[in-house]
């Protein structure tokens, strides 16, 4: 990978070098990736070449469009090794809505159980809320062990209360931690449980084999795998398909209607209503050729590689304050952590503006578990293909920088309201760091 990282990184425009503009060392493809060229193309393609309406017209736009739109599903398929084939992905506009179908779909019966982790995204954790409170089921949780591995006793109790309903991350966003899947829904189905399973920051990085992680339904988001903004999918075992009632209806989802009824298609198409985000799913599956070409393996062993000599480097810093597990393996796309004494958004602003590193600072969308630990907020660098040593070695020389600039103050941790450098003794740093407000960003 090191030999092709050069060229892997070339192809994405964002990258690329600009007068006057220093190149961006991102680190924040947690949140979303950058997209390569070929993506674009795939998606300028569509508006110049075949700018037509999937399965409705007869003209050759529509039919260009509709035979790509169904390649675009069966490389999803191919690509998730779904055991339904490319019938069972539902393309959606990201994990947040695929969980919301689950959640809204399944014809729940008062005092259901849906279990859930204490490390949720908040898209995994709000629609269960949401559901509790308006149609009488129960919300448990299963904590998870804050630096030590997946607890299967615990889980297995937490199982012993027959939950209809299992919905874990699949990768943290918070930490990068990976549950074992596998394990997991094994145990569930063994207690008669569904399992959902949020696959966003684990299937950018690592392959995932439907046919031996037997999830009930898997959620992703595109635009954390080289897919554009507002594209994602939810893959789900066919006869799971089947029981879930949509929750948008018109057309494509019907195939008839009179004035007095309609006859529902069968899945996927009864669950993608409307006129579909075509470029942007075609531009979808474009960058699942591209994770494909370059080999998820490599991805994987490259992320991990990175993200290991910031842990090492950082690992003597006494006031970088590491979450999530110790190993690298157990985490291999994150590192997220608080510095004693520096506010998180301003320490990210500080890495953008003097080193052009970019981060993600705040609660990444999971308040409660800040909220359970009084934690103000963390920050977190994440890895991917396109990024380098020279990368995290910025990232190493930020966060140093920082510390010896801003003095320790001992007994803070992740520096609750106000960090150094919004007090007025503050040094003076980059100079949009100084003007912000030391607040985390809003909910996200
Ligand atoms: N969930 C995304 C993140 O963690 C937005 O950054």
């Amino acid at each position: 990978m090191k030999a092709r990282i050069a060229t892997v990184r070339n192809r994405f425009p964002a990258l690329r070098p600009r007068p006057r503009r220093r190149t961006a060392a991102y680190l924040d493809s947690a949140c979303m990736s950058l997209v390569p060229d070929r993506v674009l193309s795939a998606m300028q393609e569509y508006y110049t070449e075949y700018p037509g309406c999937a399965g409705r017209s007869v003209h050759r736009f529509s039919e260009e469009v509709s035979v790509r739109y169904e390649a675009a599903r069966a490389r999803f398929a191919g690509f998730f090794r779904a055991p339904g084939g490319p019938s069972s992905v539902v393309f959606l506009r990201n994990a947040t809505e695929a969980i919301n179908l689950v959640a809204h779909g399944i014809d729940w019966k008062r005092g259901d159980e849906v279990l859930v982790s204490d490390q949720e995204h908040n898209s995994n954790l709000v629609p269960w809320q949401h559901l509790a409170a308006t149609r009488g089921t129960r919300l448990r949780f299963v904590r998870l062990p804050e630096d030590r591995p997946f607890d299967s006793e615990v889980f297995e109790e937490a199982l012993a209360r027959r939950p209809r309903l299992v919905s874990l991350f699949h990768a943290s966003n918070l930490d990068g931690r990976l549950l074992p899947v596998a394990e997991i829904v094994e145990r569930a189905h063994d207690r008669g449980a569904l399992v959902l399973l949020d696959g966003c920051q684990a299937a950018p990085h690592a392959r995932v084999d439907l046919r031996k992680v037997a999830a009930d339904f898997y959620a992703i988001s595109s635009h954390k795998m080289l897919g554009p903004t507002g594209t994602g999918a939810l893959i789900g075992a066919p006869e799971r398909l089947d029981e879930l009632a949509p929750t948008l209806l018109g057309g494509e989802t019907v195939e008839w209607t009179t004035l007095s009824g309609h006859a529902l298609r069968a899945p996927p198409h009864r669950f993608e209503a409307g006129l579909q985000n075509y470029a942007g799913v075609l531009g979808a599956a474009e960058g699942l050729r591209f994770l494909s070409e370059v080999g998820l393996d490599e991805v994987l062993a490259h992320d991990r590689a990175l993200n290991a000599r910031v842990t090492s480097e950082l690992s003597s810093e006494s006031r970088v304050q590491r979450v999530g597990p110790e190993p690298v393996g157990e985490r291999p796309s994150i590192f997220a952590f608080a510095l004693d004494g520096v506010d998180a958004n301003d320490a990210a602003l500080f890495l953008d503006e003097a080193y052009g590193v970019m981060v993600r600072s705040g609660r990444h969308c999971v308040h409660s578990w800040y909220e359970e630990r009084r934690m103000a907020a963390t920050v977190r660098a994440s890895f991917y293909l396109y990024n380098t040593e020279a990368d995290v070695d910025r990232f190493i020389q930020g966060v140093r920088e920082l510390l010896q600039r801003i003095p320790t103050t001992s007994g803070r941790r992740g520096a609750p309201r106000g960090g150094a450098l919004s007090g007025t003794s503050a040094p003076r740093l980059a100079s949009r760091s100084r003007p912000r407000p030391s607040r985390p960003r809003a909910a996200g």
